[in-house]
């Protein structure tokens, strides 16, 4: 074996897509017992040898955050006392990715800190999905891909609009396929895809390229505290236009949900949303159910348990995409070569 032996073990938070992942690569997830002491501390067992193997290590750091993190780390630290060959990491949703700068005097740069934390332990390649910005792969002295979502999660939107009424509530074998450009340009056509704030205008008018004839809008809004958002202002044309709403997360639904509203009230006839990451804190589900959406798409770089999924919720696997990519990285190929 040229590469050496590929083994891809799952963190507890991300234990479905680890095995979607190994289910498209015709392998097995690695044997490991996750456990905590009665005082709350994490314990790792290992139960097979990790001797000379290539590892990766599939963990979302979402919430709970710092237990996820923690127990990342533990898990890193294992294979690495236990003679891995080299380990990477995947974290499909990185958390404390919303701080990767100092907002207001004397704050600190978790993410940052997090990224030293994992390479010091021994992550020595880092793989992720739609950081919420790109500057979070310099806090990284080590191999980093990112992954982004965009055709994974317009090519949903794109069979949703072809399969109106018949679409799954959970979708994994047409979002990495090859769409021709006449479907997708059809589907642009109607379409106006939606940045929810200047952050996400370079997200958004990806999609809106490979929709083709797709219009493009802009919110610009304000935010008076961290949980809360205020719109000033829609900047180009909705009316008459079925609008997505295209944004990184979706936490607590702050941002996303007033704007259901006001695309309805300026003439939008459709508002659908499409965002990577279901974070879902506090009352999100409820919220998002309640906000009018004609759909929403995410995808799995987060587990939603099935209390956290509802009519209108789809969710898009990235499953096919990241074993795609572990398979090329693995092998020292380009991983470009798919996007
Ligand atoms: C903001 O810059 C992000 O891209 C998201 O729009 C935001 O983090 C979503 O959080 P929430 O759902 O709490 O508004």
């Amino acid at each position: 074996m040229p590469y050496g032996e590929l083994k891809i073990f799952a963190g507890s938070a991300s234990k479905q897509l680890a095995q979607e992942v190994v289910d498209f690569l015709d392998s097995k997830l690695g044997q490991m017992d996750i456990i905590r002491f009665s005082d709350g501390e994490v314990d790792v067992n290992i139960k097979e040898s990790v001797r000379g193997k290539n590892i990766f290590i599939i963990q979302s750091t979402c919430p709970p955050a710092n237990e996820n993190i923690m127990e990342l780390l533990i898990v890193i630290d294992a294979m690495h006392r236990n003679d891995a060959r080299k380990v990477y990491v995947v974290t499909p949703y990185y958390g404390y990715s919303r701080k990767e700068r100092k907002t207001k005097p004397r704050d600190p740069i978790s993410g940052k800190m997090v990224a030293d934390i994992l390479t010091t332990v021994g992550a020595e390649q880092m793989l992720f999905f739609d950081l919420h910005t790109t500057a979070l792969e310099g806090f990284f002295n080590i191999p980093t891909t990112h992954l982004g979502t965009t055709q994974i999660l317009a090519n949903a939107f794109i069979h949703y609009k072809e399969n109106i009424g018949k679409v799954k509530p959970y979708l994994k074998d047409i979002p990495f396929k090859k769409i021709s450009e006449e479907r997708r340009f059809k589907v642009g056509e109607e379409t106006v895809v939606v940045a929810p704030d200047v952050g996400g205008a370079r997200r958004a008018r990806d999609v809106a390229r490979y929709l083709g004839r797709a219009h493009f809008a802009i919110i610009e809004k304000r935010r008076p505290t961290n949980d809360s958002t205020e719109v000033l202002n829609i900047i180009g044309d909705v009316n008459g236009l079925e609008a997505i709403i295209i944004d990184d997360m979706i936490s607590t639904g702050g941002t996303m949900i007033p704007l259901v509203k006001i695309l309805r009230e300026r003439g939008a006839k459709k508002v659908y949303g499409a965002v990577t990451h279901p974070v879902f804190v506090g009352n999100a589900v409820k919220n998002l159910q309640d906000a009018g959406f004609d759909a929403l798409f995410v995808t799995n770089t987060i587990h939603l348990p099935e209390e956290k999924r509802w009519k209108g919720l789809h969710i898009v696997s990235v499953g096919d995409f990241l074993a795609a990519m572990i398979h090329r990285i693995h092998e020292h190929r380009s991983v470009s070569e798919l996007f």
